[in-house]
Formats: C-alpha cells, sequence, structure tokens
C-alpha cells in the first residue's frame, strides 16, 4: 500500500431539497458513478421524456432516425439496473416528421421497440397524452399548404421487468360524469346484451367506488374548450407558470420542452407510494422532481445542461408552489 487512495469521482450535484437531489452531468455517465450508484435497485419509478427525434433542432440537440433509436436503446440495461423489483420505466416520446416532406417519421417508434428489447421489458400499457395547446407545426403542411392536421399528441410507453409491477388506479380515479353520478342517484338502469355485444349486469354498475378509471388517453380536464387562450392555460399549471416567470424576472436559461405536470402527476399516482423513488434521468427543467416532491415521493434527477439544472431550482421556492 503506497498510503494514497484512489479517489473515486462523483457527480457533480446541482442542489438538494427535502426530498430530491439535482444531478448534473450526461446520465450515461452519471448513472455509473457513485452517489448515484447507491440508488440501483431503489427506484420505483423512472419517468423521463428525452429529447424527441425533431426535424426542428431543440437548443439541446436531438438525434433522427436509426441513430435516435441506437441512442435511446443503449440506455436500456442502464436505467433497468436501477429498478426495484416491481418498479416501472415510463418514457414519454412525441411524433417526429421526415425532413422536407408531409410523412412522419417512425424512429420513435423504432427506438421505443429497440429499448424495450435491449433489456427485455414487458410493455404494461401504451398511453396517449393530447395536448391541446401544440402548435400547429410543421407550418409548411399543416398551416400553408393545408394537407395535415395539428400533430397534437405524444405516446406514452409504460414499461417493466415484470408483467405486474406495484400500480393501483384507484390512486388515479377521475370524476365520475354527469350521467354516472345520476345513475347512481337514482339506482337503477336497464341492463342487458348492448351492440358491442358485452353482457352489462342489471347492478354492475351502482357501486360507487369514489370515481371512474381513467382512460389511456390522457387528456386535460377542460380540454374540450376549444378556444385557444382557454386551452393554454389548462395545459400550464400553476407552478409551470412560476417556473416560467421566475426564469423571466432573474434571467435563467429556461427550458424550451416543459412538459405539463399532469403527465407526471398521473404515473407518480398510479405506479408509486409516498417514501417512493422516482428517477427521471434527462430531466430537463426537472418538472419529474417538483411533482414527485409535491407528492410526498423522494426523487433523483440527472441533466447534462447545468444551466437548466440550475435555473429549475426555483420549482422549489415557496411562492412557486
Ligand atoms: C425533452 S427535455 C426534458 C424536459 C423535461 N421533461 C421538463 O419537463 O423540463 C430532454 C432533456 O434531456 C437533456 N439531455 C440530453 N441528453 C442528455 C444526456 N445524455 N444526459 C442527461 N441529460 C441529457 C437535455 O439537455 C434536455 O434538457
Amino acid at each position: 500500500m503506497t498510503g494514497r487512495t484512489k479517489r473515486q469521482s462523483t457527480v457533480p450535484l446541482a442542489y438538494r431539497t427535502a426530498a430530491g437531489q439535482m444531478f448534473v452531468g450526461k446520465t450515461e455517465e452519471a448513472l455509473q458513478q457513485p452517489p448515484l450508484t447507491h440508488w440501483r435497485g431503489k427506484v420505483q419509478l423512472l419517468f423521463t421524456s428525452p429529447p424527441f427525434p425533431l426535424v426542428r433542432e431543440k437548443k439541446y440537440g436531438n438525434l433522427q432516425g436509426e441513430a435516435f433509436a441506437r441512442w435511446l436503446a443503449g440506455y436500456a440495461n442502464l436505467f433497468t439496473d436501477y429498478l426495484t423489483p416491481d418498479g416501472s420505466i415510463v418514457i414519454e416520446l412525441g411524433n417526429g416528421w421526415v425532413q422536407g416532406q408531409p410523412t412522419m417519421s417512425t424512429a420513435s417508434l423504432k427506438a421505443f421497440l429497440a429499448f424495450q428489447k435491449a433489456a427485455d421489458l414487458h410493455l404494461c400499457q401504451e398511453f396517449i397524452c393530447y395536448n391541446p395547446a401544440r402548435l400547429p407545426t410543421p407550418a409548411e403542411w399543416v398551416t400553408v399548404r393545408r394537407v395535415r392536421v395539428k400533430d397534437s399528441f405524444t405516446r406514452v410507453w409504460w414499461m417493466s421487468p415484470t408483467p405486474h409491477p406495484k400500480a393501483d388506479n384507484r390512486r388515479v380515479l377521475t370524476a365520475y360524469s354527469d350521467s354516472m353520478r345520476k345513475l347512481l342517484q337514482k339506482g337503477s338502469y336497464t341492463g342487458g346484451k348492448r351492440p358491442s355485444e358485452h353482457h352489462i349486469g342489471p347492478r354492475s354498475f351502482l357501486q360507487n367506488n369514489g370515481g371512474a378509471i381513467p382512460p389511456n388517453v390522457l387528456v386535460p380536464p377542460g380540454a374540450d374548450q376549444l378556444e385557444l387562450q382557454s386551452v393554454l392555460s389548462i395545459a400550464n399549471t400553476a407552478s409551470n407558470n412560476a417556473y416560467n416567470r421566475l426564469c423571466r424576472d432573474r434571467q435563467l436559461k429556461k427550458h424550451p420542452a416543459v412538459m405539463p405536470e399532469l403527465l407526471v402527476e398521473f404515473f407518480i399516482q398510479f405506479l408509486t407510494e409516498p417514501g417512493d423513488l422516482v428517477l427521471d434521468p434527462f430531466a430537463g427543467s426537472n418538472t419529474t422532481g417538483a411533482v414527485a416532491e409535491r407528492l410526498g415521493r423522494r426523487w433523483l434527477s440527472v441533466e447534462a445542461d447545468a444551466e437548466y439544472a440550475a435555473a429549475s431550482q426555483v420549482r422549489f421556492e415557496k411562492k412557486a408552489a
């Protein structure tokens, strides 16, 4: 022994809060170094929205086509190693277009398939997240030549190493519709065979379960109001608005692709319980960490861009909540 110990490098920390830590670095490096390696096998939900294969590049850069699929699949085993035995990976991927023509890229579908295969994951369920605030792009095809319609959803893939990950839809019930409320009050309805050939028992729908089981199409509340102004305010929740305002006031580098809080909230409630650990390896403005903390979960986030990571701390200020 020489008496000199080799110092292990650690991942730089942008900040910590009561329930989580934001690290700065490339996720492929950060997740292979302490202190993050300490949490291998302990993450109940890895929720992330990686850079999409967009034709128009965001400031933080993004790959396209086969290169994107290979890039994403390269993370599959690294991410899966972080999960508890009944943990889940949820990845949001937007649609992309082929450069210069009005056809859609299949890159994100290929990327999902490559990712799922690389770590032998089960596809637990696919979700569609409807975002009414999406702009009518690509403008050339949608608003100029008028040969395509607005692309207004992203796909969300829920995967797990087990076919039976921890999940409970009773944590994400939605309000009953007016007709269901009336039916519960009345206490009766016409049972029997429906045109779909389903047989509806005379009492099957008379139990009040405290809310309706949500569908796998996630729609912000109020999205049926088509007026643009109201739609924009639905898609951005109060704390996302506070993040925008505080970044602007303090001239911090604001993230260009903040996801709706509703999306993260749904999966955190559905797939974790208070005290569980949530990881976002492409954290951006740290929507995931902020929502996890608000819901009483612990969180870890990794973001390559030190300025985005630092700016996201404003989400945890009391007045931003
Ligand atoms: C789509 S954004 C995530 C936005 C985030 N969900 C939010 O609500 O703010 C993807 C983020 O991944 C980051 N990123 C790209 N490559 C990365 C890498 N190898 N390691 C860590 N972060 C990376 C980008 O800087 C970008 O902020």
